[in-house]
């Protein structure tokens, strides 16, 4: 990985104090020992659980929201590439009240054998629980009691959740839902659709601590010079989810103190046709983390006389230059990404997050503002 900027920004301060600022938060970093978390005997056992899975359902159903769902579907979205067909299809569930949505799934997969994998820290989130109680009604009909422990598996810090006989991951304590990504949380469902969850961890573990450093430098220098929102930005369709996760990890963990950056996504070239006049001629608030992958297929573009890649690529570099004035931005180049690439491009991104908030002082961990919401629906809904 490599990061590029316009040299005029002068990144130096110290992190001195962030092993302290880490101590103090330290009932929450447990994501940061992936040694512990990637102990043979739970990977053993993720491996074993995820190929039952592959073996036995058409359908497998990951019912979570926000960073307990969101990690999984940007590492397999981004590896599995496009039209692949899966066996077994996956399906996110639970991270919208949609009832057209529920509805319109039951019945395409009603005939189809399911596995289910509830995921919930808590256990208590209203939209998990709700569509998985909708759920259980279509497996008690398809299965037996004995079939149907097997195929609803619960990944949670709250045992008591889990019905007596049903399997189950522990989430450790000290690893938040947006941080859990390297957990049962995001291990399982990215096993089953058949990526190396032993690659991933290594990515992770290679993880590059000063280019997080740099990069950490690099928006608070952004907000030091009145940027409001960052961009960012991807060239591959594929990648779309992957700006999902990461705008989740950032507007969740530094939105507070009425500060923060906000986050937003861009999927170019499409986004070009539309951001893009904004960001070249309206309000000056934005900067640009761009994040450029290698593609693995080349197509010959006669009338340019060069590959679509490569042309994508211009696309990119010619961006940069027209943005560059109004719009500073970072490049990060990843290279063709694979397993390990994606496990330390996540590593990266959560590392830095929280350098960032050690930078602008605010606890990365914590996510008080989202009870707003629930507080208000649980008035309306009794
Ligand atoms: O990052 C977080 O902590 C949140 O986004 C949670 O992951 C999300 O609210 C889901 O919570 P839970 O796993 O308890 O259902």
């Amino acid at each position: 990985m490599k990061l590029s900027y316009d040299s005029k920004y002068q990144l130096k301060e110290s992190f001195a104090d962030f092993s302290d600022f880490l101590k103090k938060h330290q009932d929450w970093t447990g994501w940061l020992n992936l040694e512990k978390l990637s102990e043979e005997s739970l990977i053993a056992k993720i491996i074993e659980k995820s190929q039952y899975i592959r073996e036995n359902c058409d359908v497998f159903l990951l019912v979570g929201i926000g960073g307990s769902y969101s990690g999984a579907k940007a590492i397999i979205e981004s590896l599995k590439g496009y039209f692949v067909d899966s066996k077994p299809e996956i399906y996110y569930v639970g991270n919208s009240l949609s009832s057209e949505y529920l509805f319109n799934l039951k019945e395409k997969i009603k005939d189809k054998d399911i596995v289910i994998n509830y995921i919930s820290k808590s256990g208590s989130t209203l939209e998990t629980k709700v569509v998985l109680e909708e759920l259980e009604k279509l497996m008690a009909e398809k299965y037996e009691d004995s079939e149907l422990q097997k195929r609803i598996i619960y990944t949670t810090s709250n045992p008591e959740i889990v019905p007596e006989g049903f399997d189950y991951f522990l989430i450790p304590n000290n690893v938040g839902g947006r941080f859990s990504v390297f957990t049962p949380v995001g291990l399982l469902p990215v096993a089953v659709a058949g990526i190396d969850i032993r690659e991933l961890l290594d990515g992770a573990k290679a993880v590059d601590q000063d280019l997080a450093k740099e990069y950490a430098l690099f928006r608070k220098k952004m907000i030091e010079s009145g940027k409001e929102i960052e961009a960012y930005v991807v060239y591959e369709p594929k990648l779309d989810h992957l700006l999902e996760w990461v705008k989740q990890v950032y507007a969740e963990s530094l939105g507070k103190n009425n500060q923060g950056i906000f986050p937003a996504g861009l999927v170019n070239t499409r986004d070009l046709h539309s951001y893009g006049q904004y960001l070249q001629e309206g309000k000056q608030n934005v900067f640009e983390t761009v994040l450029v992958v290698d593609e693995k297929v080349e197509i010959m573009v006669p009338a340019y006389g060069k590959n679509l890649s490569e042309i994508n690529k211009i696309a990119q570099k010619a961006t940069t230059i027209a943005h560059q004035e109004r719009v500073p931005n970072l490049i990060i180049e990843v290279g063709i990404l694979d397993a390990f690439k994606m496990g330390q491009l996540l590593q990266f991104f959560m590392l830095s997050c929280v350098m960032s908030g050690y930078l602008e002082k605010v606890n990365p961990f914590d996510q008080e503002g989202v009870e707003g919401y629930k507080k208000e629906m649980l008035k309306l809904l009794t």
